[in-house]
């Protein structure tokens, strides 16, 4: 790509990177922390690393954020462990557990980095789940609430972004992939009545933020991947709109509106749904209004019509790396995804399309008149340390160079965007592939069946990316 005018990106714009606690920490059995969902449904997926070690982050903290000012990062998203905070339910906090994030926050501030903490990141508690039926129980709202409350009361003097819940939406479409689903045969009601309880600890979250954290602000981060009909004939494009519905906008309108959008409870009435919605959640919800929009954006899907009588299909993400693996969902009478000849995909079939970016900044802007700040955008890749001892990653900042400049050109098209935060900073366990898929602007010398010796290796775009963020976006 030829880059003819270098957009520019704002004064004290958050140049970082983002990552997960269960994904980065290890140390799952140490200082008190017990088993979160996570770590358990991260054994039945093929090829998956267990999480007891992950990058040991939780031992390496120092070294990462040394590593963060080094490259010149003014921000850093992570995630808390809620099972480190309260490990069961005596709802006594783990003193321990708040001394490691403590420390993280104090480094961070420290070197000038401005963290971004993420409360929810799909790791429950397994006490949490065994004690209300995780998300389907009304429970955990109370068990949700005393956490957050205490993650503002011990952190919030220093940390003033805090994101809700990662990619609501996403644990709902893929519920099952994402733990969250519990039972196959009845999904398609409970999902919306689970979804209706993340709701209401989405608006718990917000209505706490804003009541103890002095400055505090407090976004959701859904998981954007914008849909793009598949041709200018009109049932694509109503198929287009539904697929968007049903991924996407029904979230983004809850958190920018805190109503439920008119699409979402005539499609419940069509099919007999009760979401189970009580007049103390449309209380709650009524006072949670955000301040901004996390926005994980990695990719674009395609829609067509698909017709009454078609055949349903589930959506089959790629588990194996190895492209053509991934089935398309096909959903009788409302849309299917399908192919998009005009972007590429990585091993993994997602599509690689620096636009989507771009146009899903202008298209949350448009619609929510709220500052965006990029918590989630990667590049996942099978990589090894090569024989000089260094990690080429061309792909990788060939992606980023990409994905950076349509965030800028979001930007002269009028959006505010304030950050910039990619997946990931090091290498971390990815949701299915474990440290096969690796994402990381910094190699973490360690694989799936061998745990090596955790070295931190910076990858080459790892050298771009400082380059870039030290000229505040103006060094391609
Ligand atoms: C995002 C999640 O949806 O995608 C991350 O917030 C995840 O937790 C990332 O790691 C990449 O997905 P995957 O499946 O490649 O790990």
């Amino acid at each position: 790509m030829h880059y003819k005018k270098n957009p520019i990106f704002p004064a004290r714009f958050m140049w970082g990177a983002s990552s997960a606690a269960w994904q980065v920490e290890g140390a799952v059995n140490e200082d008190g922390r017990t088993p979160a969902i996570i770590d358990l449904n991260s054994k039945t997926k093929t090829g998956y690393a267990d999480n007891s070690i992950a990058s040991d982050h939780y031992h390496h903290y120092k070294e990462d954020v040394e590593l963060m000012k080094k490259a010149g990062f003014t921000s850093y998203r992570f995630s808390i462990s809620w099972s480190r905070i309260y490990p069961d339910d005596s709802g006594v906090p783990n003193q321990l557990g708040i001394d490691f994030y403590n420390n993280l926050i104090d480094e961070l501030v420290k070197n000038g980095i401005e963290p971004i903490v993420t409360l929810y990141h799909y790791d429950m508690p397994v006490w949490v789940d065994k004690k209300y039926n995780g998300w389907y129980g009304r429970g955990i709202i109370a068990a949700f609430d005393q956490y957050v409350r205490t993650c503002f009361k011990e952190f919030g003097d220093r940390v003033k972004y805090w994101l809700s819940i990662n990619e609501q939406n996403m644990q709902i479409c893929y519920g099952k992939w994402l733990g969250v689903c519990k039972n196959d045969e009845t999904w398609f009601e409970d999902q919306w009545k689970v979804n209706n309880i993340m709701n209401v600890c989405h608006a718990k979250a917000v209505i706490a933020c804003h009541e103890l954290v002095e400055g505090g602000k407090i976004g959701p981060v859904p998981g954007y991947v914008p849909i793009y009909p598949e041709t200018c004939n009109p049932k694509d494009q109503i198929a287009a709109q539904n697929a968007e519905e049903l991924t996407e906008k029904v979230w983004n309108d809850f958190y920018a509106h805190q109503k439920y959008n008119g699409f979402i409870k005539s499609y419940w009435r069509e099919n007999n749904i009760d979401p189970d919605i009580r007049p103390e959640d449309l209380e709650d919800f009524s006072q949670a209004k955000i301040d901004f929009f996390g926005v994980n954006c990695y990719r674009s899907n395609t829609a067509k019509y698909a017709a009454p009588d078609a055949e349903p299909k589930d959506y089959i993400l790629n588990k194996s790396g190895e492209k053509g693996n991934l089935q398309f969902p096909v959903v009788p009478g409302v849309y299917a995804l399908t192919n998009n000849p005009f972007v590429k995909t990585t091993d993994w079939d997602w599509e690689i399309d620096p636009v989507a970016m771009r146009y899903s900044l202008r298209y949350i802007w448009d619609h929510y008149q709220l500052p965006m700040v990029i918590t989630e955008n990667g590049y996942g890749a099978h990589e090894e340390v090569a024989e000089d001892g260094k990690v080429h990653d061309p792909q990788r900042i060939q992606f980023l160079r990409e994905q950076i400049y349509q965030v800028g050109r979001a930007i002269q098209d009028g959006c505010e965007v304030i950050g910039y935060n990619p997946w990931s900073f090091t290498d971390l366990l990815s949701t299915g592939n474990g440290m096969s898929k690796r994402y990381g602007l910094v190699f973490i010398n360690t694989t799936d069946s061998d745990v090596r010796d955790l070295r931190r290796i910076p990858k080459d775009s790892y050298y771009w990316y400082s380059n870039l963020i030290k000229s505040n976006g103006q060094d391609w």
